[in-house]
């Protein structure tokens, strides 16, 4: 974490102090930093915890505990394979396998050029379109294996 980015992070974590007799709420608090930053920097957990009141712990729990939540920046675009059950019984096991496979990327990975963040979710709510991929913002339905490629050049 850079120094602007560090006091960057103070001044956005300016409002979420609680105010008493309020919890803290450190979900939406990683939330707002994840938007700001693109990501929740693990050295910034202290800082964070000592605005909110709460333990480093505390904050590491919620951090880890949350797939929504990064702890690296993404690359431009966000390729979410659902592994939900429908889709899985749909095949959404070998789309992820040919995204892989066509990005020489991993689950997780930015791959080389940061074009690319590759994740898994847990239903996206298109189960009657499984298998589902969303790509950023945009959701794909009924997606093949050999629709991969021409589905990824889309998005430079
Ligand atoms: S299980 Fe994939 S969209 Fe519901």
């Amino acid at each position: 974490m850079t120094t602007r980015d560090r006091s960057g992070l103070a001044e956005l974590l300016e409002p979420c102090r609680p105010v008493p007799p309020g919890k803290p709420n450190i979900l939406k608090t990683l939330l707002a930093v994840q938007s700001a930053l693109g990501h929740v920097p693990v050295n910034a957990i202290p800082q964070i915890a000592r605005v909110l009141g709460v333990s480093d712990a505390q904050v590491a729990g919620v951090l880890s505990y949350y797939s929504d939540l990064r702890i690296r920046s993404a690359g431009r675009h966000l390729i979410r394979v659902c592994m939900g059950e429908s889709c899985v019984a749909n095949r959404s096991g070998f789309v992820l396998r040919a995204i892989q496979d066509h990005l020489r990327m991993s689950v997780g990975d930015n791959g080389p050029e940061g074009r690319f963040t590759l994740e898994q979710m847990f239903c996206a709510g298109n189960c009657a379109g499984s298998p589902t991929v969303m790509v950023d913002e945009d959701l794909h339905g009924k997606v093949t294996s050999s629709d991969v490629s021409s589905l990824l050049e889309s998005y430079t």
